[in-house]
């Protein structure tokens, strides 16, 4: 029978992104009344504005990368440029296959899915399209949104967010890129492989500034090959407009012309206005609160996603509803090890990482307890073949498990699922020299990058 307003569920869950998705599947499965609550398309900013839709760009812009250099490859092709909307179109085909499929996949699992605008109306009921929906367990998964600066104007012609850039309907000419996070090396890289001037301005030292600063310098390294400029510990004072584009300017006196300017600098939390406040759930600086089994100080409400102060992937927020899930049909669930997310920046190359910067272990362990040692992907047959420069860089706790592994070049993103079974299954340095890998391929530089660790380095350059 299906479910109405009038059941009383085991769970409401509010926002179908990630996190909210991941749970009702989750719930479902485990034989729980769900009802999933969107205003806007399941599948949420992964599947609509973020991972999926910006990683067919990049693959688009690899493409467009691969034709201007086939002669190197001895093949005979000519870049005749970019067909934006043929773009646009293969990367709404990729979206809406998906989308079509997780609709299809909440279908079948019986979830009572709502659409429309909900509000929290008290700790056990969500309020939508004039109904009540109460359940036994509320889950706050209303995600995040881009943010700007204070008095910096979004206004989604000159002044960009994330959001516009997807759907842009030109390849610019020249653009700034405002944050040297994820999303502005991400979308540098598009614009760039897409035939654009991109300059990156970036208040922090470097590039994807979270990272391994040697993974950041190696990205800095492969930026400036590429043409890609950036100021680097340049904060950004104001933008105007010029007669066809914008200037920027920055605090040390710098100016940067373009076409238009894209903010990237982070994004925020969707908490306002949504009754959160009223049922008394504490926030901070709009993230709600949670504890590591991500229940809020409401005992019926959780909160999962970009909602949260934790790491704003769509990975992380699949674990985390899965976790709330598994927690609400009672079964017995351990707390999410934030450094044991992997993470991917799918710019070119890619960044990929998983465990502790080298800063941090020697912060956690002390200087002389942190042992690092890197392999040149020079050495490697694979990325020779496809002509790709980078390093891995691994850091042990001296004597101890590998605690990060930190990887730049093209594909490494691919091969963060070995480094993830490392650092999350303590590996000694000698274990992992002492597993076999498949030769040629770019997973074998892990293998000796170990090797190198445990003391046999076998290609090893340095
Ligand atoms: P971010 O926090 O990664 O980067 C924002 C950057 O802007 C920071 O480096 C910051 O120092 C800089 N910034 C801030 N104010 C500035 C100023 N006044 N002047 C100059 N620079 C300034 O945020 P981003 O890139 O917008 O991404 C948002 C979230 O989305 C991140 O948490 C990211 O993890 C996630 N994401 C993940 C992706 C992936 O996993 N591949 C892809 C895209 C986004």
């Amino acid at each position: 029978m299906a479910n109405d307003a009038s059941t009383v569920f085991d769970v409401v869950i509010l926002g179908g992104g990630s996190g909210g998705y991941a749970a009702a599947l989750r719930a479902a499965q485990l034989g729980l009344q769900v009802a999933l609550i969107e205003k806007n398309k399941l599948g949420g900013t992964c599947l609509h504005q973020g991972c999926i839709p910006t990683k067919a760009l990049l693959h688009a812009g690899e493409v467009a990368d691969q034709t201007r250099e086939a002669a190197g490859f001895g093949v005979k092709a000519v870049f005749e440029g970019i067909d934006i909307n043929a773009v646009h179109a293969y990367k709404d085909g990729v979206v809406s296959g998906l989308y079509k499929g997780l609709q299809g996949l909440v279908a079948s699992r019986k979830i009572t899915y709502v659409e429309g605008e909900g509000r929290l109306s008290s700790p056990t009921s969500v309020d939508v399209n004039g109904q009540r929906y109460t359940g036994r367990h509320i889950l706050l998964a209303t995600g995040s949104v881009p943010k700007s600066l204070p008095g910096l104007a979004i206004d989604g012609n000159r002044v960009i967010s994330s959001d516009h850039a997807l759907t842009l309907d030109r390849v610019p000419k020249s653009a700034i890129v405002l944050g040297g996070g994820v999303i502005g090396v991400e979308f540098a890289s598009v614009w760039k492989s897409f035939g654009a001037e991109v300059t990156i301005i970036e208040a922090l030292p470097h590039l994807a500034p979270l990272e391994d600063e040697n993974s950041s310098k190696l990205l800095e390294r492969a930026f400036r090959k590429r043409g890609i400029k950036f100021e680097l510990g340049a904060r950004f004072a104001g933008v105007e407009y010029t007669e066809t584009g914008v200037r920027a300017s920055l605090e040390n006196g710098k100016q940067v012309e373009a076409e238009l300017m894209l903010v990237a600098v982070g994004r925020g939390p969707v908490s306002q206005n949504l009754g959160y406040e009223e049922a008394g759930v504490a926030m901070d600086r709009g993230y709600v609160l949670v504890d590591e089994y991500c229940r809020t100080n409401v005992p019926t409400i959780s909160a999962v996603g970009d909602l949260i102060p934790t790491l704003q992937l769509a990975h992380v927020g699949f674990a985390e509803g899965i976790l709330v899930a598994e927690r609400i049909a009672g079964l017995k669930v351990v707390p999410i090890d934030y450094d044991g997310v992997p993470r991917v920046t799918y710019c070119n190359p890619e960044v990929a990482s998983v465990g502790i910067t080298e800063a941090k272990a020697k912060e956690l362990y002390g200087d002389d307890k942190v042992v690092t040692a890197k392999f040149n992907l020079a050495g490697n047959g694979k990325s020779k073949i496809l002509k790709t420069a980078g390093e891995i860089k691994l850091v042990q706790v001296k004597d101890g498990a590998v605690v990060g592994v930190h990887m730049v070049g093209e594909r490494m993103g691919e091969q963060v699922g070995e480094a993830q079974l490392i650092y999350n299954w303590e590996a000694l340095p000698a274990e992992v020299a002492q597993l076999i890998h498949a030769h040629p391929t770019q997973n074998e530089a892990l293998g000796e990058a170990h090797l190198a660790l445990a003391g046999k380095p076998l290609h090893n350059h340095d």
